[in-house]
């Protein structure tokens, strides 16, 4: 067994990256694979909303690409099958000494041992196409990226397309699209509908099918420091992300009752 890497990636913020990232690992989980969320983002959002404080010098991401062992690194959580290693403000110093000196595999490198450890891997990234995102793209063999259905949605997209295809030629040629995710969808509104249809004709087969609602308890559920399964299994935002989940895996609906 090897971990399927997933970067979550998108350049602009308030996309719902570290929403997804949360919710996808979360419910991954539920459907039984063990999966460990790397909190690849300076703010760490990923780590507070799954309800841990941001790390110490020494205890996080930053940590991973010093050397530090990722084994000494991962929380358990809440959720019996879903690890983290979080991430706190020591983070962001990556841009400014790898920018020195370019290495994009360090999050790879720094991947390796567990990476038959686990089904998935995934990881959250900064709102940035800096030296962070870029180890993620070069660590990754999937991206996501999530895409709110608004005007603008898709402003920024061909640079983020490009950095992607630099990566493919450079440094890591397996890395692939694994699919745009429509965040934050309204229902039955024509601008929504519009963005969507928009979206999907750009990238043909290459949107999921399962786009995520606008949900309040989607934007709720971090502060009770909880995936949203774990706050309000019933609300749409859970069931859009088991959804998701199970159509990206390629699961029958019925397979996993226990979260219906
Ligand atoms: N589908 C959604 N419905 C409602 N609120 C959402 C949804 N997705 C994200 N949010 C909220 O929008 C904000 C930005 O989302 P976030 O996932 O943090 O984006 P990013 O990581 O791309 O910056 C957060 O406050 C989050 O709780
Ligand atoms: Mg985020």
């Amino acid at each position: 067994m090897s971990a399927k890497i997933v970067a979550l990636a998108n350049q602009k913020g308030g996309v719902g990256k570290t929403t997804s990232a949360i919710n996808i690992a979360a419910s991954l989980a539920m459907l039984e694979k063990l999966v460990l969320l790397v909190d690849f983002d300076p703010q760490g959002h990923s780590t507070t909303g799954l309800g841990f404080r941001k790390p110490d010098h020494n205890a996080g991401s930053y940590a991973l690409i010093k050397g530090a062992p990722i084994e000494s690194l991962v929380l358990t959580t809440e959720v019996p099958m879903l690890r983290v290693v979080p991430a706190g403000k020591d983070l962001a110093q990556m841009e400014f000494e790898l920018f020195e000196l370019p290495q994009l595999q360090e999050l790879r490198n720094a991947l390796q041992p567990v990476i038959d450890h686990y089904d998935y891997i995934l990881i959250d990234s900064p709102p940035a196409l800096g030296m962070i995102t870029l180890n993620a793209l070069t660590a990754a063999d999937e991206v996501i990226v999530p895409m709110p259905c608004e005007f603008f949605a898709m402003d920024g997209l061909a640079e983020l397309a490009e950095t992607i295809r630099r990566i493919q030629a450079g440094p890591n040629p397996k890395l692939v699209l694994g699919g745009i995710l429509l965040t934050m969808a309204e229902e039955r509104t024509n601008l929504g509908e519009a963005v969507a249809s928009e979206v999907r004709q750009a990238f043909p087969g290459k949107v999921f099918q399962t786009s995520i609602p606008r949900n309040i308890r989607l934007a709720e559920a971090p502060s009770h420091g909880k995936p949203v399964a774990f706050y309000d299994l019933k609300s749409k935002g859970a069931q859009a992300y088991l959804n998701l989940a199970r159509e990206w895996i390629g699961l029958e609906f019925n397979v996993s009752k226990d979260y219906s």
